[in-house]
């Protein structure tokens, strides 16, 4: 016979072993579905006169208003945390649009917070091959050491969880995200510890890309466009990324159709793609008319 949940508190069977049972499981743990039509109440001037000189920064990028949508709902959340009621009609206003179509745009992608976010958000992946490298392992210690499950909040507010789908980032699974920085080639151990490096206040180091997390109030203004010069610190792809790209280079393999081999076109002599380079993979599959070490 199960135990009925306390009020308030969520189940979700996220995860292998997540979805346990018993009173008080995932208690004191922040986010419910608040409704849009929370913090309703207008800006103080001061935050208003920015927001709207900056949104009229990112209209200007757009033939046509409307266009300017994605970036003005990042713009709200790196103000109010997450899309607000007054965020919704902020962007109504000045767009030309409904709150429903405002609303209907915030309610469908994920990265748009429909209730106050997590200084942090650490994004657990555990599709396909993270999953089978130990992401479900990693998800579930994590969640354990948080007491919170996926989708809530930390009750000091410091980290929200979520599993999430692929990052791109398969070459380093089992990957943890952290504000959308990698943290490659995790452990249940190593991603337990930093949740409690991120709660402790202790600065943690991502291993590509920039140096130090922001914070998602920070994160969401780079994504409304307004670059923080973090972009281009650190080494984007590592070398397992660019070790079949490099064996090519270094043996002259190159797909059928193609006439220039990948050093010719578009690869530097440590194996890095150039900027601007071709980086697409033939259409064609490779064939055997090259001895391939294995
Ligand atoms: S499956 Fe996790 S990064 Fe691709």
């Amino acid at each position: 016979m199960s135990t009925p949940e306390p009020e308030g508190t969520m189940r979700t069977t996220f995860g292998a072993g997540i979805d346990k049972e018993g009173p008080g499981r995932f208690e004191g743990a922040l986010h419910r579905q608040d409704p849009l039509h929370a913090s309703d109440e207008d800006w103080p001037a001061d935050v208003r006169a920015q927001l709207e000189a900056d949104a009229a920064e990112i209209i200007a990028r757009y033939p046509q208003k409307r266009s300017a949508l994605l970036p003005i709902l990042h713009l709200i959340q790196s103000v109010d945390g997450y899309v607000t009621g007054r965020g919704v009609q902020f962007c109504a206003e000045l767009l030309d649009l409904t709150t429903a179509e405002v609303a209907g745009v915030a309610t469908f992608y994920t990265q748009y917070k429909r209730h106050p976010n997590g200084e942090y958000t650490v994004g657990v992946c555990t599709n396909t091959l993270c999953a089978i490298m130990g992401g479900d392992q990693i998800f579930e210690a994590v969640s354990e050491r948080l007491g919170i499950g996926h989708d809530e909040t930390t009750p000091d507010g410091k980290i929200t969880l979520e599993g999430v789908e692929c990052n791109a980032a398969c070459d380093f699974a089992p990957v943890v995200m952290v504000n959308w920085e990698f943290f490659d080639n995790q452990t249940p151990e190593s991603a337990t510890e930093l949740v409690d490096d991120l709660r402790g206040g202790k600065p943690v180091t991502p291993t590509r890309g920039a140096g130090r997390v922001c914070t998602f109030k920070q994160v969401s203004r780079v994504l409304a466009g307004f670059n923080d010069g973090l972009s281009d610190e650190g080494v984007g792809a590592g070398a397992p990324s660019l070790a079949g790209l490099k064996l090519a280079k270094e043996r002259g393999w190159t797909a059928p159709g193609d006439e220039a081999t990948p050093g010719d076109q578009d690869v530097t002599s440590d194996g890095a793609p150039q900027a601007g380079g071709e980086h697409s993979s033939t259409d064609s599959p490779a064939t055997g008319d090259k001895e391939v070490d294995r």
